[in-house]
């Protein structure tokens, strides 16, 4: 999740766009960079790690005092800046934004994802463009480079008309010192009007210091912005009718670094459907195969292999659980699942026909990485499925699988979950396909469905977050939690649990279900609460039998079902229904109604979501 900031107004704009990305150094990144346009030339700036460098950078521009970026005189009051958070190209000064067109006249910054950006590259690598950086994103350049024809906007629109994804982009032309034109699709974009000044950002928190009054770009929209102002148009350039309101913003700059939500974790509950489909986006571009060419294994190896051993700790180990379930029943390859701080001490037996994988979304877990590394030194390829480009986990593993669910503040791991569970997804559809071990038909419509659950997560949240607040006030006193599943289901349980544990400080225990009546059934009586996973799948008969038990001692059973299933609410108290998908798929939605369960409990008894006690954010001690 990259930040964009853009200015044009009768300022110096340089200090003011550095300070617009520091405030938007919470959305994460790995490098940065500014391009500022004064007297019909267009210097940039670009820098790996934190601002600081870039400062340092912009600092050294002004020592050589060559103008641009430095003194310029008259000072630069157009310009654009931008935080990477590399998805497309290693973290390097040539990827970091802004790019360029091929005579440097354009700049371009972007944030999101684009999906046909090989195929655009060769096409205008076959007109004669010369690309200097391994991203998606510096395409637009040159897109609005072949499409220019004196009026910015409408290259700007013409380029967005080729693009395939999710995201939002600004630019800048030489030719056009008052100007700067950006565009929306899926990814957010904001602009802060301003008295005889105007800013361009993918958040508020960018300018909130300089303006309050903003105008919201919807879907689809392309919009102009100049000193005196704003105009929108839609894709087919016409434009808005009536004029879209001007919103003033009430929020101080804490609650804006939240996007408006009272804390990061609800806010980073909102972003799955984000996270899900820049994880999945690209991967998925054609209707019937699965790209990961990003994968370092031969076609061969992929084809022998022996197992698949996955490694990993916590909310990660669950999201291993579900790529078990979907790998073995789509690729048909055994998988071998184990907690990293059990394996690496329990001398496995791993060599060179294993692929093991380590799931870590901060990438630095400490017993994860040893678990790595003595699957490697045993002779076993090792995979890293990881949030965080450059990490150590990407630095000792053989091959990489990025999520792209963008930096994760909150302590509780939620959309890293959602963007896992997806990678794996994709991991067990690619495997199969590699192996000819699923049919190609169901592959496909697999695919499909993959392809529509960004929205489904949306849907979810929106359609059960009042409900779990309504139940999570009639059970925030509870001094204990059960979580029941089966299947695929029964990882879902263990995450549900886990949060309830880590953020409301709730004892919990999840379990399979068909085990209660060997022992734990006891722990049940009238006050405890218990919540069942209970979507469609191949065994929901049995599910449904379990809960009849425990709801036979009494136990107060709030179940999750597949919306279109009414036998569950049969045997619940209450049921909270997620859209229909294919029953291997049903995880991803099951456990957002788990998440939200945990959080409003703990807002309810008035603790803090962001920062438990005990935890960090990252494990890098064994
Ligand atoms: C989950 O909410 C916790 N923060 C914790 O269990 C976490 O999942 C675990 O420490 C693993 O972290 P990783 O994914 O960064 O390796």
């Amino acid at each position: 999740m990259c930040g964009i900031v853009g200015y044009v107004g009768g300022r110096p704009c340089r200090d003011l766009l550095i300070a617009g990305l520091e405030k938007l150094e919470y959305r994460g990144y790995d490098s940065a960079g500014i391009s500022l346009l004064s007297d019909g030339h267009i210097d940039s700036v670009r820098a790996v790690g934190n601002l600081a460098n870039l400062r340092a950078a912009v600092g050294l521009a002004d020592e050589d005092g060559d103008g641009g970026v430095a003194v310029a005189a008259p000072p630069a009051t157009i310009g654009l800046a931008h935080t990477r958070w590399a998805t497309h190209g290693r973290v390097t000064e040539e990827n970091a934004h802004p790019h360029g067109d091929c005579q440097d006249r354009i700049q371009i910054v972007l944030n999101g994802i684009v999906e046909n950006h090989a195929e655009l590259r060769r096409q205008l690598e076959d007109e004669g463009h010369r690309f200097s950086s391994e991203t998606d994103a510096e395409i637009v350049a040159h897109l609005i480079e072949r499409h220019y024809e004196q009026d910015l906007t409408e290259a700007v629109r013409a380029a967005f008309g080729d693009l395939r994804g999710h995201y939002a982009f600004a630019a800048m032309h030489s030719d056009h010192p008052g100007t700067l034109v950006a565009a929306r699709h899926e990814c957010p974009l904001i602009v802060g009007l301003g008295d005889g000044e105007t800013f361009i950002a993918s958040a508020i928190p960018a300018f909130l210091r300089e303006t309050r009054r903003v105008l919201l770009i919807e879907n689809g929209e392309i919009v102009t912005v100049t000193a005196d102002g704003a105009v929108i148009i839609d894709a087919s350039g016409n434009a808005l009718d009536p004029p879209r309101d001007i919103e003033e913003v009430t929020w101080d700059e804490e609650a804006a670094e939240k996007g408006g939500f009272p804390t990061f974790m609800l806010k980073e509950i909102h972003e799955q459907p984000d996270a899900v489909a820049e994880t999945i986006t690209d991967r998925l571009s054609g209707i019937d195969h699965v790209d990961l060419s990003e994968l370092d294994l031969e076609p061969e190896f992929v084809r022998n292999l022996r197992r698949i051993v996955i490694v990993a700790c916590g909310t990660s180990y669950h999201a291993g659980l579900i790529g078990r379930y979907a790998i073995e029943q789509w690729a048909r390859i055994p998988v071998e699942m184990d907690i990293a701080s059990e394996y690496r001490y329990r001398e496995p037996v791993v060599g060179p026909d294993d692929l093991v994988i380590g799931i870590t979304q901060s990438g630095e877990t400490a017993d994860t990485l040893a678990a790595m590394r003595l699957a490697s030194e045993r002779g076993a390829r090792v995979m890293a499925v990881t949030n965080v480009m450059g990490s150590q986990a990407t630095r000792d593993a053989d091959t990489v699988l990025y999520t792209r669910a963008g930096l994760e503040m909150g302590v509780a791991a939620t959309k890293t979950f959602t963007a896992q569970t997806a990678a794996m997804y994709l991991l067990g559809l690619w495997l199969a396909q590699s192996r000819d071990a699923w049919p190609q038909e169901q592959i496909t419509a697999i695919i499909a469905e993959l392809k529509g659950i960004p929205s489904k997560i949306a849907t979810t949240i929106e359609s059960v977050e009042e409900r779990v607040r309504a139940i999570a006030r009639s059970h925030q006193d509870r001094r204990f939690f059960l979580y029941l599943g089966r299947n695929i289901g029964l990882p879902v349980c263990l995450e549900g649990a886990l949060k309830m544990k880590e953020i409301s400080y709730i004892p919990t225990d999840a379990y399979a279900a068909g085990e209660m009546k060997h022992g734990p059934i006891a722990l049940l009586d009238e006050s405890t609460p218990v919540v069942c996973v209970a979507t469609n799948s191949p065994i929901l008969d049995k599910i449904l039998s379990n809960v009849a038990e425990v709801r036979a001692r009494g136990a107060d059973v709030i179940a999750i079902a597949t919306e279109g299933n009414d036998d569950v609410a049969e045997v619940a108290d209450q049921t909270l229904h997620v859209p229909a998908t294919d029953w291997v798929l049903q995880p991803i939605l099951a456990v957002l109604p788990l998440q939200l369960l945990a959080y409003h409990v703990a807002r309810l008894n008035g603790l803090n979501v962001d920062q438990p006690r005990n935890l960090a954010k990252t494990v890098t001690v064994e």
